[in-house]
């Protein structure tokens, strides 16, 4: 068993973990390291959303000319397409890929920008969005429970680490798996913003300590028995929990929470989903995980399956989260009803 921090990113602890260091995990779970030792990286997500089936097919077209790009020289690594209805309805389309570096990113940024701020955008029924985030990796922590298939962000890194790391399957492991919480709360400052309106574009400006998660689950190896239990007592309590956060997160400090399904229908790997959001701090996010029944239930769940099938779980999970810097985020929207993303609360609905 080893630190999920990486040696490089160890140093003196002013904060303490929530466990002992005698901890031991009631199941096995991996971290990605990265191989290159590089400082930041980019996870970046490009949505389109269209409110009826007459729009779809510009949608479409619209998303296949920006995939060209995205999977070009110098583009997204691990590129995939998942998709989800909002709380608003309208159906959204969302393309992720990640570059190792924010140089890598902006080089190809600058080569192809000019698509993204051509009118032409601005000019269908389809919104766009972009959401680029450049955590440092003091600030990025990773968690799978099997280690033979990256997802995410891993696919970026390199490696899994050598053994099954320690801080984890208790209420906290998160905090505790982030290097930079060695030192430092992890609190959040300011307030998001609208930075710049032009016509139909919407430039935001988020803040100091927001959090992103990216929890994902992968069925397609599940037998009989686990299937059943997963599609019948796990994800309807997981729909749930998602839909709570896309409904009502606001309250508790989420901006946005999208529960997407990974499109098999468009190469993608079948039977993959996550839920992916945006808090206001690391703790709101905490909050909700340890204390919402939703979470709860799933989470002891999850425990109970584990031990009654002694650790040969089918189920894959993995998740990552980045507490970001303020300058660390870039929210572009181009025609998007109000309720959509870092829009959700800060514009007004009509
Ligand atoms: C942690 C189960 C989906 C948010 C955990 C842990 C388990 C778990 C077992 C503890 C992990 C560890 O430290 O070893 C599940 C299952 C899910 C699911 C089975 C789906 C079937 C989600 C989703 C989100 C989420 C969709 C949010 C988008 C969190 C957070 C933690 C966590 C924030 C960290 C809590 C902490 O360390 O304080 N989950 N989860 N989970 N989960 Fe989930």
């Amino acid at each position: 068993m080893e630190s999920a921090i990486a040696p490089e990113l160890r140093c003196p602890r002013t904060r303490d973990r929530r466990i002992g260091e005698d901890f031991i995990p009631s199941f096995p779970a991996w971290t990605a390291r990265d191989d290159a030792h590089s400082t930041q990286c980019v996870m970046a997500y490009f949505g389109v959303q269209w409110r009826t089936p007459a729009h779809e097919v510009d949608a479409l077209i619209i998303l296949d000319e920006f995939l060209h790009l995205f999977q070009g020289e110098g583009g997204a690594l691990n590129v995939e397409q998942a998709r989800f209805v909002d709380k608003a309805g309208w159906n959204n389309l969302v393309t992720i890929g990640y570059w190792p570096t924010p140089e890598a990113y902006e080089t190809w940024w600058r080569t192809h920008q000019g698509w993204w701020n051509d009118p032409a955008r601005e000019a269908s029924d389809v919104g766009l969005y972009r959401e680029i985030f450049l955590p440092h990796k003091t600030h990025l922590e990773t968690l799978f429970n099997t280690n033979n298939e990256f997802e995410g962000v891993g696919t970026i890194l390199g490696s899994f680490s050598d053994s099954p790391i320690q801080e984890h399957s208790y209420w906290g492991g998160m905090r505790d798996r982030l290097p930079a919480s060695q030192t430092d709360e992890l609190h959040s400052s300011g307030e998001r913003r609208i930075v710049e309106k032009n016509g139909q574009r919407l430039t935001i400006l988020g803040h100091q300590g927001m959090t992103l998660i990216r929890s994902g689950q992968d069925c397609s190896l599940m037998q009989t028995a686990e299937r059943e239990l997963y599609f019948t007592r796990i994800e309807p309590t997981l729909i749930q929990g998602m839909n709570f956060l896309r409904d009502e997160g606001l309250a508790i400090g989420c901006y946005f929470n999208r529960f997407m399904r990974i499109c098999a229908d468009r190469g993608g790997k079948a039977e993959r989903s996550f839920g992916m959001s945006v808090w206001h701090t690391l703790s709101d996010l905490e909050h909700w995980a340890e204390h919402h029944p939703t979470h709860k239930a799933i989470f002891n769940e999850f425990l109970t399956v584990v031990q009654a099938l002694k650790g040969q779980l089918e189920l894959r999970v993995f998740h990552e989260v980045a507490v970001l810097h303020s300058d660390n985020q870039i929210f572009e929207y181009i025609g998007c009803h109000p309720e959509t993303g870092m829009l959700n609360g800060l514009v007004a609905t009509s």
